[in-house]
């Protein structure tokens, strides 16, 4: 065991923090039209490092975060997801599911994929083998979740924009990236700037009081 506390916040800091942060958090969007305009590997590595100290299940850390900047993976990546795009708006996804995309303004196009400076690509880790012994991770679906969202907001705080992919299935990920029969494609997500002529649909956003219960 090691010595924990926390440093001593006054109740003004913290409300002006708060205040502060969800105004920084408001301005984030998913972004679907990229510039090219490029990010280093530090700012990328920089990243991964903040998503890595999300809490996880007896702390397994069970995530593996892929980044490619490698123009035929992107390629690849930009047909194998177009596909599967295809077959959903094509007839997969029920009426319901097309319906509430529908101000989302999406369809099976995804050149951003290709314009990105990078795709990374988190794989949760359903088990792992050690010296041949099989150990299971506990609460991966929660944890690699949870380092997601970390990863986001990093993103968003540094001034990049992101985008929450999820091409389903996604198993092409992991046969073009070759990763282990153990590892889960669990978010494909785009970094990089908005593209100059960048826009994002007007969407609503439920209110604090409208998700927020107290003692009930
Ligand atoms: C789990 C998850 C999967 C998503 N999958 C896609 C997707 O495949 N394609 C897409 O364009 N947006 C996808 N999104 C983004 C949502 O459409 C977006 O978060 C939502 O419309 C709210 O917009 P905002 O992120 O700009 O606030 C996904 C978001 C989440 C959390």
């Amino acid at each position: 065991m090691i010595p924990y506390s926390m440093p001593d916040r006054t109740a003004v800091w913290v409300g002006d923090r708060l205040a502060a942060l969800h105004g920084e958090m408001r301005s984030r969007r998913s972004c679907r039209s990229f510039s090219d305009r490029p990010v280093s590997r530090d700012t990328i590595e920089g990243l991964i490092a903040v998503a890595n100290t999300a809490p996880s299940g007896a702390n397994r850390q069970p995530w593996q975060f892929v980044a490619i900047d490698d123009p035929e993976l992107k390629r690849r990546i930009r047909e194998g997801a177009e596909e599967e795009e295809r077959k959903s708006y094509g007839g997969r996804m029920p009426q319901e599911w097309l319906d509430a995309l529908e101000p989302i303004g999406t369809d099976a196009g995804k050149a951003f994929l290709e314009v990105a400076p990078w795709l990374i690509v988190i794989f949760r880790v359903d088990w792992a083998m050690i010296d041949g012994v099989k150990y299971k991770n506990y609460y991966p679906i929660e944890s690699v979740g949870i380092a997601s969202g970390m990863f986001l907001m990093a993103c968003h705080q540094v001034g990049l924009a992101t985008l929450t992919h999820t091409p389903s299935p996604m198993r092409f990920l992991r046969d073009i990236l070759g990763r282990g029969e153990n590892e889960k494609p669990f978010l494909l997500i785009p970094v990089g700037y908005p593209a100059d002529d960048c826009t994002v649909p007007d969407l609503p956003k439920k209110d604090a009081s409208q998700v927020l219960q107290w003692n009930r």
